[in-house]
């Protein structure tokens, strides 16, 4: 099952990084529960949790442990709750719980990667969250047990969870069950293609891995930072505790098309960088870094990243 020395970028939507010491694509529950089995003979190894790499950048020197691609797909209708494996793709299960006339993916169906990343990040848009209808989310680890987790036990936050805050390396979202809304099929299936339209005009069509990085929370500090340097007119109907987003602060800033090597922050969106067709993940790191710095020398704020790196990075 195990195979060894793999190549991960192709694996990537950003088309960068490099190989996997050891690499193994688990398809079913059975899968896992083999791995756990042969995990004793690794150890101690590193792991690093995959799914469909859309939030991910791989560093270029790959990653010296073992790299596990959550591939567990299904998406079931059970006694009205949707049993959805945590590695199938989003895109793909929001369209079959649509077309049965089930809501609440349809603002954030099209968002790419896997059910299981998107808990892990609780995707969230348009005010729609990947949390709002999870009844509860199957957790393995690598010693073999898992647990349910309800909802309330997830600890849900902006673009967090428990999985992402307390257990990264640990283990594995297995399934997600949901308890979602009827709704009228036509209407939701609109919504959905309507959002997939909306995407394709206002976010860059480059590989990228969506928004770099988390928007900012205001607090009194923060809102007194933005306001002094972009003016009080762009603050002014924001209240502490609103989100103030990242894209409109680096454009506002004059950000846009910056690069790095092959890496730029988009001329579309300035929260999002692209592989303009070279880039390498140290160009993207450095980017990332020098977006940062300037944030900081400029308003003041330290910007926290959305996107997740795997391996060694050069500082
Ligand atoms: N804006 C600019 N310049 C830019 C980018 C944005 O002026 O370069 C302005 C827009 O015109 C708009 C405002 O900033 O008036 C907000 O932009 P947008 O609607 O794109 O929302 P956002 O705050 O940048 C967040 C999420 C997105 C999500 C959208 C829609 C984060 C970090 N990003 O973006 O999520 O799709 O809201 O709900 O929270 C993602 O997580 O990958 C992602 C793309």
């Amino acid at each position: 099952m195990i195979i060894e020395n793999y190549d991960l970028k192709e694996q990537t939507w950003f088309k960068v990084g490099g190989r996997a010491k050891f690499f193994v694509d688990i398809k079913s529950k059975g899968d896992f529960l083999n791995l756990c089995q042969e995990l004793p003979e690794y150890e101690p190894v590193k792991k690093y949790i995959i799914g469909a790499c859309s939030n991910l950048i791989i560093s270029d020197k790959g990653f010296a442990g073992l790299v596990i691609k959550n591939s567990v797909d299904f998406v079931e209708l059970i006694d009205d709750r949707w049993h959805v494996g945590g590695g199938t793709l989003l895109p793909v299960a929001a369209r079959q719980i649509v077309a049965r006339g089930y809501a609440g993916l349809e603002k954030i169906g099209n968002v790419p990667g896997t059910v299981g990343g998107a808990v892990f990040g609780n995707v969230e848009a348009h005010k729609q969250s990947i949390s709002d209808h999870i009844y509860e989310v199957e957790w393995c680890n690598f010693d073999g047990s898992c647990e349910l987790y309800k909802k309330e036990d997830c600890d849900f936050g902006y673009r967090t969870s428990k999985f992402k805050q307390d257990f990264q390396k640990e283990g594995v979202i297995l399934g997600v069950r949901f308890e979602f809304p009827v709704g009228d099929t036509d209407q939701l299936r609109i919504q959905l293609n309507e959002d997939k339209a909306r995407r394709r005009e206002c976010y860059p069509q480059d590989p990228s891995c969506g928004c770099f990085f988390k928007n900012i929370k205001l607090t009194k500090s923060n809102r007194e930072r933005i306001g002094k340097v972009l003016g009080e007119a762009s603050i002014s109907d924001r209240k502490i505790g609103d989100n103030f987003s990242v894209g409109m602060l680096l454009d506002k800033l004059g950000l846009k098309g910056t690069k790095v090597g092959g890496a730029m922050i988009s001329p579309e969106h300035a929260n999002f960088i692209i592989n303009s067709g070279t880039a390498t993940a140290q160009d993207v790191y450095d980017l990332y870094m020098k977006i940062k710095l300037a944030v900081k020398e400029r308003v003041g704020i330290d910007l926290e990243n959305e996107v997740q790196f795997c391996g060694e990075f050069e500082e």
